[in-house]
């Protein structure tokens, strides 16, 4: 496939998806959101492929949905095409995806990064859901995911105000992982991403399916779901790997299986 709005490659065993829209600050439009999830289930269907990455430019990770397609539509417009349902493909997506994200993530551009796993943030990153400053509110999960991201205090704060969080903020608060110099963010992300897709395919799947397991169910239940699936990897060849790599003080040789 050819990708018009959007940088696609392959790195080693990481798949790299890069925004690619400067002059709209990488504004998400509907061919966007097509693009970026269609990449990434290519790499999902990839067996050579072990984690993802998704960032954008040193300005902007995507300020937004695009301002401009969504202004005239109606509601039955907006209604009968479900807009923005089409993201959902993207939680779908069972290897890892980070987000690096340098500059704004604002609206659109936040809700993205959090349908990502984690978020790795440049120190400019600057975070928001400003979308009540244009008469709406979040539509692809900003109310949902921040809430679940960085309590419901802070949530209101972002979502009633539209004041964007800083990237200390935002690793205070919960909603990233790490912040790194702007000059090192895609270095360090790719670092995490390769040591994520050198080790057992199937136990990373398994260990990021339990830890959304974690925002859907209730503990009870999701300490169950852990229990089973942790079993279940005793019946992996990778298990038996990494824990005889272990004993002999030798690199395990995943072959996710
Ligand atoms: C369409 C956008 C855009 C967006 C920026 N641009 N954001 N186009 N949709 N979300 C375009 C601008 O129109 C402009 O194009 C170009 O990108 C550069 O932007 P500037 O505003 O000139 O840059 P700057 O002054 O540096 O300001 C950066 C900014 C500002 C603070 C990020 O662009 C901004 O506030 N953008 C909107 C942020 C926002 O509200 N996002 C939420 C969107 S709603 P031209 O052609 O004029 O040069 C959303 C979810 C909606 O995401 C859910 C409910 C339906």
């Amino acid at each position: 496939m050819t990708y018009e709005s959007i940088l696609v490659e392959t790195r080693g065993k990481v798949g790299l998806i890069t925004l690619n829209r400067p002059k709209a600050l990488n504004a998400l439009n509907s061919q966007v959101m097509a693009e970026v999830v269609a990449a990434a289930q290519a790499f999902d269907a990839d067996a050579n492929i072990g984690c993802m990455v998704i960032t954008g430019s040193e300005k902007a990770f995507a300020a937004g949905a695009d301002i401009k397609e969504m202004q005239a539509k109606a509601y039955a417009e907006m209604y009968l095409e479900d807009f923005f349902v089409g993201w959902e493909g993207l939680t779908r997506i069972r290897k890892p995806i980070i987000a690096a994200v340098a500059g704004y993530a604002l609206g659109g551009g936040c809700e993205l990064a959090m349908m990502c796993d984690f978020i790795i943030a440049a120190e400019n990153a600057k975070f928001g859901q400003p979308e009540i400053t244009l008469g709406v509110m979040p539509g692809m999960g900003g109310s949902q995911r921040l809430t679940r991201f960085v309590g419901k205090s802070k949530a209101m704060d972002m979502c009633l105000t539209g004041r964007m969080m800083d990237a200390a903020e935002a690793e205070r608060s919960g909603l990233v992982s790490r912040v790194v110099p702007l000059e090192q963010l895609l270095d360090e992300t790719m670092k995490a991403a390769d040591k994520i897709a050198a080790l057992s395919l199937p136990a990373v799947i398994m260990n990021k399916e339990s830890v959304n397991r974690a925002y859907e169910t209730t503990l009870a239940e999701g300490l169950r779901f852990e229990r089973r699936v942790f079993h279940s990897m005793f019946a992996f060849e990778d298990q038996k790997e990494g824990m005889a790599a272990f004993v002999e003080k030798r690199p395990a040789n995943f072959r996710n299986r």
